[in-house]
């Protein structure tokens, strides 16, 4: 089967199965085009919570599924592909965060939904990239605990100058893949563009960025601002979708390097084999995983508002 093929084949049976695709910005053109929601991870979970039909797949990473499955315990959610993983989420474990507990007592342990369920259970709040600023403002604790990107932990602090921020050493490897040398050369080479970053990017990355950003932030960012020219600083699928979105002007990745394997392993072929039940992962979690995790969740959707 062509593209094309695979693309009317997955519209007529998601709808014969009742079937919701939602997919992460990073997935590609051709899986957009079949989703019935593309969006940021903060996007992804108010989404999946507010989904109807009896199966979502996931078109993105584990604790992307992981966190719909909380959030849709009745629903079976399929992983589109079982091998695509965040290695940021398995930075730091439950027994990791238990430790820090110990060594913070009097901080907050605020966890970035790039983790996984297990570790979301000993976390009071979760946040993503879009929500992080504002849901942190909102919370009456003073000191936080930011688990585990220290770039985009530095990033939100650096906006709430009146809390006490405790970062450890984590983060995404595809964005800190991009050096500040990198984007200086970038800039001296499209000297009228504007450089719109992702926060998981270092803090040399980010303070020479006109615009930082969720996935969402930067395309709709993009879309509306007058110049012609971008470098963006995030994974490189975003400058193609820009390229389709806005084909009246230009964009420039800030770095080749900016690939996530990870959020490539889902192909058309598997969304299709999903719906058919002959590939993806569906995601099985306890009751009490989900409820002692979906709290923290709970909890972001609610100071998020
Ligand atoms: P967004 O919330 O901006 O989509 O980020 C998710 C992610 O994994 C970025 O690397
Ligand atoms: Fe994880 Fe980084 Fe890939 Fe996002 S880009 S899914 S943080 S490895």
């Amino acid at each position: 089967m062509n593209t094309r093929e695979l693309q009317d084949e997955i519209i007529r049976l998601k709808k014969e199965k009742d079937v919701c695709i939602l997919a992460h910005a990073y997935q590609s053109q051709a899986i957009w085009e079949v989703a019935d929601y593309v969006g940021d991870s903060y996007g992804l979970s108010v989404e999946a919570s507010k989904a109807k039909n009896q199966t979502v797949i996931m078109c993105g990473v584990r604790f992307m599924a992981e966190t719909c499955k909380m959030l849709s315990p009745d629903k079976r959610v399929i992983l589109s592909n079982p091998m695509a993983g965040c290695p940021m989420a398995d930075q730091y474990g439950r027994d990791d965060i238990l430790k820090l507990r110990e060594q913070y007592p009097d901080y907050t342990p605020v966890c970035y939904i790039n983790t996984t369920a297990e570790t979301k259970t000993v976390c009071d709040v979760t946040v993503t990239s879009s929500s992080a600023v504002k849901i942190i403002k909102n919370m009456p604790d003073k000191n936080i605990l930011f688990i585990p990107d220290c770039n985009l932990g530095s990033w939100v602090a650096d906006q709430i100058p009146d809390k006490n921020f405790q970062f450890v050493k984590g983060g995404c490897p595809t964005h800190m893949a991009m050096s500040v040398k990198s984007a200086e050369e970038a800039k001296a080479q499209h000297p009228d563009a504007e450089l719109l970053v992702h926060p998981e990017c270092l803090a040399g990355v980010t303070a020479l960025a006109d615009y930082v950003g969720s996935t969402t932030g930067i395309l709709n960012y993009a879309k509306n601002s007058s110049a012609k020219e971008f470098i963006i600083g995030t994974e490189a699928s975003i400058v193609e979708h820009l390229q389709y979105m806005c084909p009246e002007k230009r964009f420039y990745p800030l770095s080749v390097m900016c690939v996530c394997h990870n959020m490539k392993m889902t192909t058309l072929p598997d969304v299709l084999g999903c719906i058919q039940g002959t590939a993806g992962e569906e995601i099985k979690m306890s009751d009490e995983l989900i409820s002692s995790a979906r709290k923290c969740i709970d909890r972001m959707i609610e100071l998020g508002k």
